[in-house]
Parts: C-alpha cells; structure tokens; sequence
C-alpha cells in the first residue's frame, strides 16, 4: 500500500502483524542484539499512548525529583534515547542539518556521548548504548521484537490508551512530523488502523504482549486516562515499582514538572530539533496544534463521527475481546 504519503515506504515482517519502513531491516539485528542492563528502565509503548510523558516522568523521578538537575534541559531524547529512531528514517534528523551533521546542533550531545562512533551506523541506538545508567530507554517495538529484553534483568513501564484518542493523536502525529509526511484523512487513516496496516502493526497484538506480562514484578502496566484522572495516585505504584522512594513533595514536583502545561511551554527544549519548518508541517500546526496537541482524554468525540467511532469499537470488540483491560473513553 502507498500509506498516503509515507516517504520510505513501509514492510510488512513475516511471520507477525508488525509493518516498518523498509529502513527497519537496516537496524534490526541491532535492536535484537541490543545489551539491556540491570538499572535500565524501558518505556514501552504503541505510538502516542503517552510515551513522551512517561519518559520524562520516570527520568525526572529517577534523576530530578527535587527539579534542581540541570541535566533537566536536555532533549527527551538525550535524556531518554528513542532505541528504534534510526529505523524510521535512514537519516532520522534528514533536514535539521542544512548542509552537514556538524551543523546539527541536536548531534552535540550525542558526540559527546559517543566519540569516536560512526553516527551512521545508528545515531539513536549508538546514544542509547552510550547513555550512562540509569538509562531510561523508550521503545514501541514489541516484545517479540526485542529477544533480549528479559523481564528477569531491566524493568519495563508500558503505557496504554483508549483507541480512539490514540488514533487521532497518531493521525495528527504522522500529518505534523514531516518525516511521516502522511496527507490521507482520518478516515482513510482508520482504514489502515482496522486492516492493520499503520506504522507499528496492530495496536492488539502490541497490548496482548504487554498484557501477558501485567503480573510479572518488573512489569508495571498505566493507562494513559488513569495518569490524567489521578498523577498522584499513579506516580506513587510508579514510585513502588522503580524503588524510587520520593517523599510526597517530590512526587509533586514530578506531577507539576511533567503536567501537560509545563511540557507544552518547553516544547523546543523537549524535542530538541525545534519545531520549525524543517521538522513540523506548520499548517498543520496552525490549524491542529503541535506536538503536545491536546493532552486530554475524550477529544475523539470532536474529531470522529458516529460511523467511524463505531468501527474502531467493533475492531476493538473483535481484535481485544482477550485482553481484559478495560478502556476509558472519557473521564
Ligand atoms: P494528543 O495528541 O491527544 O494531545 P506520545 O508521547 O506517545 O507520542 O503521545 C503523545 C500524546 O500524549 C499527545 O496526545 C500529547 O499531547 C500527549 N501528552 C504529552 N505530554 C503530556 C502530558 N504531560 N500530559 C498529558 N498528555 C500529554
């Protein structure tokens, strides 16, 4: 399929419902291969379930809880390196350099980290390798794509969403990164969704790996509607799993230092590419927002019509009737 715009076209792998661009295959032994260790924490997630959030939540309470680390003002992706970024595109920053990766100035800390590497073998996977512990490592690969991630040795935070909000979240997503470059529609977008043709394969089969997992002790499942109904009360079984230990005034300050206001005012230091021209479809973020859009749950009423909200319940009737999790679709 074309996928509406997808600049590097996209692969299905067999055997499993997961679909990459063809860069993936460039990557993958990599990320098969890559060396997890004791103190990681993996974010794991499907695409805008809450990754973002998660990600600075866990590295401000492992590294910042008193939000005095001037650590803080690094990119997410420094601070909590994206392991399969390279795979997205065989040139992940292709126009935040206008003429050479010197003149990048996202690539600093990663030759810092990384002197002497190649940042063609993997900018991404190289900065995840070199990131000092306690690495705080996002990821939306499965975990059928990730052998070496054992539950037995690093800890794993997956986070989950209600479908519909994650739908149109991921249709603005790939309408706003002009890597994506998608043009099609919402409703063109949810036809991929129910073929289970996106970026990322099937939501199900992504949540059923996690779900198998929920009672392992180095797993720790959150639902993107319980952090935004209850941050407190999540941020404290978050601190129990990670051994954390904040006080309750550090746990605010990670609830106030991670709310969506304050992350939305730093969305340049966040993404550290900037959100200009070069990155962002500016029409889109005109009219839509940027990448921190609306950070609510329920904003799908807006957005789907009657008919289309009434596919994605029955794809979700058919493909998740296994997975006893229950989706809050407003709060
Ligand atoms: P919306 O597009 O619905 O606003 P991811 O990080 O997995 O890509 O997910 C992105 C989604 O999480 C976006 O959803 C984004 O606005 C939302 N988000 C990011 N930071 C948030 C925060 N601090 N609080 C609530 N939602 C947040």
């Amino acid at each position: 399929k074309d996928w509406k715009g997808y600049k590097n076209g996209l692969v299905r792998l067999t055997p499993g419902p997961w679909i990459f661009p063809k860069t993936f295959l460039d990557f993958a032994d990599k990320y098969f291969k890559f060396k997890f260790r004791p103190s990681d924490v993996v974010i794991a997630t499907y695409p805008k379930c809450g990754t973002t959030w998660t990600q600075e939540i866990v590295w401000t309470m492992r590294n910042n809880p008193d939000l005095n680390n001037p650590k803080a003002s690094l990119p997410v992706l420094v601070k909590s390196p994206f392991l399969e970024m390279d795979s997205l595109n065989s040139d992940p920053f292709p126009d935040a350099s206008p003429s050479s990766d010197d003149a990048n100035p996202f690539l600093e800390p990663f030759k810092i980290l990384c002197s002497g590497r190649n940042p063609k073998d993997g900018i991404c996977v190289q900065m995840a390798e070199c990131t000092p512990d306690p690495r705080t490592i996002k990821t939306h690969l499965p975990f059928s794509l990730l052998p070496s991630l054992m539950l037995d040795t690093s800890k794993v935070v997956y986070v989950a969403r209600n479908p519909k909000d994650m739908l149109v979240s991921y249709h603005h997503h790939c309408r706003l990164i002009k890597m994506h470059g998608y043009v099609g529609s919402l409703e063109d977008f949810i036809q991929y969704f129910v073929d289970d043709d996106l970026l990322y394969g099937t939501y199900a089969e992504h949540l059923k790996e996690a779900w198998e997992r929920r009672n392992h002790p180095n797993f720790h499942i959150m639902f993107y509607e319980d952090m935004k109904a209850d941050i407190i009360g999540e941020l404290k079984r978050l601190d129990a799993f990670l051994g954390t230990k904040l006080t309750l005034q550090q746990l605010d300050n990670v609830a106030r230092h991670t709310s969506f206001k304050e992350m939305k005012k730093r969305e340049e230091i966040t993404l550290g590419m900037g959100t200009g021209d070069k990155i962002f479809n500016q029409e889109v973020t005109k009219k839509d927002g940027g990448f921190f859009r609306k950070g609510e749950t329920g904003d799908w009423r807006n957005k789907l019509s009657p008919e289309l909200a009434a596919k994605v319940d029955a794809w979700v009737e058919k493909n998740m009737k296994n997975i006893s999790a229950d989706f809050k679709y407003s709060i």
